[in-house]
């Protein structure tokens, strides 16, 4: 199960690329914003998001705000997330393949459809190393 959420700026990609996802085969879940009218705060839905995936409702998740800075941000303040904004297909790859990243972070603002699609399907193929590059990622988590 993939989990999707943005604020009003990012309504509009998020609707696009979750009908993407979908038609690849995966299950998602909105965890919303459910309008791009309204104007709303993106650390309510990246929360949301973010909780479902450490409860292990979601496997990952998707996030989208105008630059996908401030939605990546506010689900990194969740214990356990690892979310990155990402605007190429390398970094999307190489985010899951060494850096394990659960939650990835699109700016509808800054990326258009067709490439959001790319990144994200880069993303979604990519799979954790795992070796020298879990002792790094258990360092992530010192306080
Ligand atoms: C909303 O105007 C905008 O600030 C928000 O979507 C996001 O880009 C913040 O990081």
């Amino acid at each position: 199960m993939i989990a999707f959420a943005s604020d009003h700026a990012g309504y509009g990609l998020k609707k696009i690329i979750m009908e993407y996802v979908s038609s690849l085969g995966y299950e998602c879940t909105d965890y919303g914003t459910y309008d791009g009218e309204t104007v709303c705060d993106y650390p309510e839905f990246a929360h949301k998001a973010a909780k479902a995936i450490m409860d292990g409702t979601c496997d990952r998740g998707i996030l989208f705000c105008g630059t996908g800075v401030g939605i990546s941000l506010a689900a990194n303040k969740v214990k356990g997330i690892r979310c990155c904004v990402c605007s190429d297909c390398y970094t999307a790859k190489l985010s899951k393949e060494h850096n394990d990243t659960n939650m990835l972070a699109l700016g509808a603002r800054v990326v258009g459809p067709e490439l959001a699609k790319m990144i994200v399907k880069s993303w979604l193929d990519a799979s954790f190393m795992g070796g020298i590059h879990e002792k790094r990622i258990s360092m992530l988590e010192m306080e």
